[in-house]
Parts: structure tokens; sequence; C-alpha cells
């Protein structure tokens, strides 16, 4: 059963991208709307690289999104000099894969700031009944905290992909890139109080790295919409021949839609923002008295069944809404 609301806030980034695609795959009624944020690239190329995809998607998936909203955010984290990745996802933030945007497409910054917008999934008196995803740094939804302090309270379920938690950084040695990225947005969000807090670490994709057996894969599958991740994932594909690359973002969207596929366990999770070393790397604490939980943690995945899912989706394209596991 497709969540009832879906809301991303992202910054694509390659593997956003996939992630756009997959949640179009079986869940694409249900995407209300988007909101960039500064991350992998500066804000207005997140945005314009969130209108980029959906352009892609409709022509892969004709109808399969609805009319979701475009909220633009952070062009910058909360205290930090922004930080960007543009050595792994391209100057472009999709690797110069997709068509560039008209420019008169991209909508103005103060149309309604994203933290706005995500307040207003759930004003004061109502309940946000669906899931946020956050695949960037997270500025908008820290700023969303700081604007209502109750609002975390009035969201269902709230999915970061972010941190680490023994699996070492990708940014640094010790963190992960969207806490990286904003450290005390990260932190704030973590202690903000939201119900049901997901964290999707580097952790859950320790055996989830696509390679080039799971790239002959794609290769073998002819519909549009595998089409479209394997032009996405085109500008990785020497990491992939060589080491392999782990699409993050990609599994932060089936832990949303496929939570089953993954070991979950209950951690005090907050952010180093000292500005040492450590700097933006999350600590769970594991001690033998901990705090009281403030997430669950997806720390490992069952990599047979979310290939298996992964691929039966891109297979079946639009009407993959029927798609499960074990299809
Ligand atoms: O560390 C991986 C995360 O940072 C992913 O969300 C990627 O897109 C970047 O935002
Ligand atoms: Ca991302």
């Amino acid at each position: 059963m497709p969540e009832e609301r879906i809301w991303f806030d992202t910054d694509p980034g390659i593997d956003d991208a996939v992630a756009l695609v997959l949640a179009a795959s079986e869940a694409g009624p249900a995407v209300e709307g988007f909101s960039s944020v500064a991350g992998n690239v500066g804000e207005a190329q997140a945005a314009a690289n969130v209108l980029r995809v959906t352009r892609a998607i409709e022509e892969a998936l004709p109808g399969a999104l609805g009319s979701p909203r475009l909220a633009r955010g952070a062009d910058r984290p909360l205290l930090r000099p922004a930080r960007h990745a543009t050595h792994v996802h391209g100057e472009d933030g999709l690797g110069g894969r997709l068509p560039p945007l008209p420019v008169d497409l991209l909508p103005k910054r103060d149309v309604l700031p994203a933290y706005r917008a995500l307040v207003e999934l759930a004003p004061p008196g109502e309940r946000f009944e669906g899931t946020l995803v956050a695949l960037g740094p997270l500025t908008n939804v820290a700023l969303a905290c700081l604007c209502d302090r109750d609002w975390p309270r009035r969201v269902r379920r709230l999915v970061v992909m972010g941190g680490s938690i023994e699996a070492g950084g990708n940014a640094t040695a010790a963190a992960e890139f969207n806490f990286f990225a904003d450290p005390e947005a990260a932190r704030i969000v973590l202690e903000a109080g939201f119900p049901q807090l997901d964290l999707v670490p580097i952790d859950a994709g320790r055996r989830l790295a696509f390679t080039r057996s799971q790239w002959s894969r794609l290769e073998g599958i002819a519909t549009p919409v595998a089409r479209l991740v394997r032009e996405l994932t085109g500008f990785w594909r020497d990491r992939v021949e060589a080491a392999g690359m782990v699409v993050y973002d990609a599994i932060a969207w089936m832990a949303v839609h496929h939570a089953d596929l993954f070991d979950w366990r209950a951690y005090h999770v907050t952010v180093d923002t000292a500005g040492g070393a450590a700097d933006g790397a999350s600590v769970a604490d594991r001690t033998h008295r901990p705090r009281p939980s403030n997430c669950r943690v997806a720390v490992d995945a069952r990599a047979e069944p979310f290939w298996e899912h992964f691929f039966a989706l891109l297979k079946c394209g639009g009407g993959a809404g029927t798609a499960s596991p074990d299809s």
C-alpha cells in the first residue's frame, strides 16, 4: 500500500535522482512535493535538478507522478560555509546525463520557502500522516523545527539518509556527507522530538554496493525506467566497474517503502559540532546504560531481497505499484 503522503527534501545528486525514480515507480501518486536544499550542489542547481529528474520520469513513466510541488530551500547551512560534492556527482549534480532545464521553468526562491512548506504540511492542529524523506543536509528540516517547536510531533514519520554508526565517514574519515555539510542542522533534527525518526546511515549500504553484477542486470532490463536509471548512474560507470558505488539515497527510499528489508536498532544519536577531526560525525549511544533512543537506525540490510525488489521495480516500471520484495 503506497504511503498516504510523501515529501522529499533533497539535493540531487545522482543517488537522490535514483531514489526519486524508484519512488515514482511504486508510489508516484503519493509524492506530494519536493524541497531543494544546498548539498551535493548549490540550492538553485538542486532545484533545477529536481525538475530535470521529474521531467525525465514523466518521459519514462508518463503520469506516474501526480503534480508534486517544488519549494526552494536553504542555499547554505545554518552556520557553516556551503560544502558541495560535485567531485562525486559532476558539476551539474547529475553527471551531465539529463538535458538542462529551461531557465524560465525554475520557480522563484521566495514564492514558498522550503521551511515554510514543511511546516505547512502539518500546521498547528493538523498532522502530516505521511513520510518526510530527507536525502540531503538537514538545513530545511532544522529551520522548520526552529520555526515551530511543536511541528516535529505533528509529523508521523521522518526518514533521514545520513550519519554513520560504525562504517566511518564518506566526507571525512569520521563524517557522512549530509551530516558533515550541516552538523548543527543534523543535531537539531535528531533532538527535535520526531515521534518516528528512521535513520538510514552509511552502514545500511555495507552489503549494497552497486557493482559490475548489478550493472549487468540493469543493462539486461529494457524498460524506459531501467534505461533512465542506467543513464543517471552512467557517470559512475568507471567507479562501478572498479569497486562499486553505494547509491545511498536509493537505499533510503527502499527503507521508506520496504523497512522489512533492513535490520533496525533503537539508539540515541547526536552529532559532533565541535569543529575538530570528528566534526559532523554521528555518535550513537551504545553504552550499557544508554540515553533514551531518539531514532531507530538501519544498521544492515538483506542484500538478496533488496536487489530482487530493486530490479523487479525497474522491470515493472509504472506498473510496479504491486511489486513487492518477494515479486
Ligand atoms: O553521504 C551520502 C549522502 O550525501 C547522499 O544523500 C548523497 O546524495 C549526498 O547528499
Ligand atoms: Ca542526497
